[in-house]
C-alpha cells in the first residue's frame, strides 16, 4: 500500500492533457528519465491509459482529477459535524474494505474513510472480484459503530444502497435505481455496488465495514461479465467532480447511518419504493441451489425482498435476483 508519491506527482504534470516528454517530466520531479517511464509502465498495468509516443513523449488519454482528502474535507464536505476521525487517501491498496476490516480495533467509535485510486484485489459481493483501474472509479469504504445489534439492521445494505444513490443525484440528475439488495442501476445496467462487511456481537454493539464503488470513468474495452456503465457514459463531459462525489458519497451514507441506528430501518422504505429496479416485474431470486420465479413485490420492513409466486406473497432475506425475460 502506497500513500501519495511518485505517481501522484507525475499525474499532475500530466493532468492538462498535453504532451510532456520524458526528460521534461524527469526535471520536473528530480528523477531520470528512466523513473519516470518506469512510473509510467506501472500506472498502464494498473489500468491508466497514457499515450507513449516517440519524440512526443506522454500524454493522458483524459485528464485525471486525483483525490486529495483536504479538498473532500474542506471544500465539499458541508456539515462539519460529521465527526470523521479520519478520512485517508491511498493511491493503491489490495482492499479498501479489507483495508479497513484488518484494522478495526475495540477502542474505533468515530466513524472512519478509506479511498483509494486503485485496487490490486478489489472485492465485490459473493466472492467476485471488483474491477478497479486507477483513477477510474470511486473504490470507498467507511466504518461505522452502531450502538444496535445487528439483529436489527437487516436494512443496512438497502439504506446505504439509497444514499448512494441520493449522493449521485444531488450532483447529477438522471435516471438511477436501486436493484435489490444494493445495486445501482442505470436503465438495467450496473453502475455501482455496495459490500458491507459486519464485525462484532450480533445483539449489541456492531461494527460496519461499508464499501462504494461507482464506474467513473472507465478505461475503453474494460471487460465486466454483466452488463454495465459509467457515469462518464451517462453524462458525457458534465462529469462531477470525483473529490466532490466522494465528499457527497461520505456525507450520504453517514447520514444513513445516522438514521438507521436511531430509527431504524423503516425510514427507508418508502424512498425504495421509488427507487426500486424491479418492482412488479418478473424476476427469478437464485438462492443457493434453488431458484424462486415470480413478480418482485418490493421489500418487508426489515428490508427483505417480497416475492409473488402462485399467488401467495414471501420474503426472502438473501439470494440473487434477476430480471426474467418474458417467455
Ligand atoms: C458489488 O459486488 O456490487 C459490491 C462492490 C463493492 C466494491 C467496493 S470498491 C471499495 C470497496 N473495496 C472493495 O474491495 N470492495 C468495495
Amino acid at each position: 500500500m502506497a500513500r501519495m508519491s511518485m505517481h501522484h506527482n507525475l499525474l499532475q504534470l500530466l493532468s492538462n492533457g498535453r504532451f510532456h516528454s520524458g526528460e521534461e517530466l524527469g526535471r520536473e520531479l528530480g528523477v531520470s528519465r528512466a523513473a519516470v517511464w518506469k512510473s509510467i509502465k506501472l500506472l498502464q498495468k494498473m489500468g491508466m491509459t497514457i499515450f507513449a509516443i516517440r519524440g512526443r513523449g506522454y500524454s493522458l488519454e483524459h485528464s485525471v482529477e486525483l483525490l486529495e482528502s483536504h479538498k473532500i474535507c474542506s471544500e465539499y464536505m458541508t456539515n462539519k459535524d460529521r465527526n470523521l476521525e479520519q478520512l485517508l487517501v491511498l493511491e493503491s491498496v489490495p482492499s479498501t474494505n479489507s483495508y479497513l476490516m484488518e484494522r478495526i480495533d475495540n477502542d474505533w467509535v468515530k466513524p472512519r474513510a478509506v479511498v483509494a485510486e486503485y485496487q490490486s484485489e478489489g472485492r465485490g459481493r459473493r466472492g467476485r472480484n471488483w474491477c478497479s483501474p486507477f483513477a477510474a472509479s470511486i473504490y470507498l469504504s467507511l466504518f461505522y459503530s452502531f450502538d444496535r445489534g445487528v439483529a436489527d439492521l437487516g436494512g443496512i445494505s438497502l439504506a446505504i444502497g439509497l444514499a448512494v444513490r441520493k449522493a449521485i443525484l444531488s450532483l447529477m440528475p438522471c435516471e438511477l435505481s436501486v436493484k435489490w439488495p444494493n445495486d445501482l442501476m442505470w436503465k438495467g445496467k450496473k453502475l455501482g455496488g455496495v459490500l458491507v462487511e459486519l464485525s462484532g456481537d450480533p445483539l449489541s454493539e456492531c461494527k460496519m465495514v461499508v464499501g462504494v464503488g461507482i464506474n467513473y470513468r472507465m478505461p475503453n474495452g474494460t471487460n465486466i461479465d454483466q452488463p454495465w456503465i459509467d457515469l462518464s457514459s451517462i453524462v458525457g463531459d458534465n462529469l462531477p467532480s470525483r473529490n466532490e462525489l466522494t465528499g457527497a458519497l461520505i456525507e450520504s451514507i453517514l447520514d444513513a447511518c445516522s438514521v438507521l441506528d436511531n430509527s431504524g430501518f423503516e425510514q427507508f422504505i418508502e424512498e425504495w419504493s421509488l427507487a426500486d429496479a424491479v418492482v412488479n416485474q418478473k424476476v427469478s431470486l437464485q438462492l443457493g441451489n434453488k431458484r424462486i420465479d415470480g413478480i418482485a413485490r418490493g421489500i418487508d420492513s426489515l428490508g427483505s425482498i417480497r416475492i409473488e409466486s402462485d399467488g401467495v406473497v414471501r420474503s426472502y432475506a438473501s439470494g440473487e435476483v434477476s430480471l426474467r425475460v418474458t417467455e
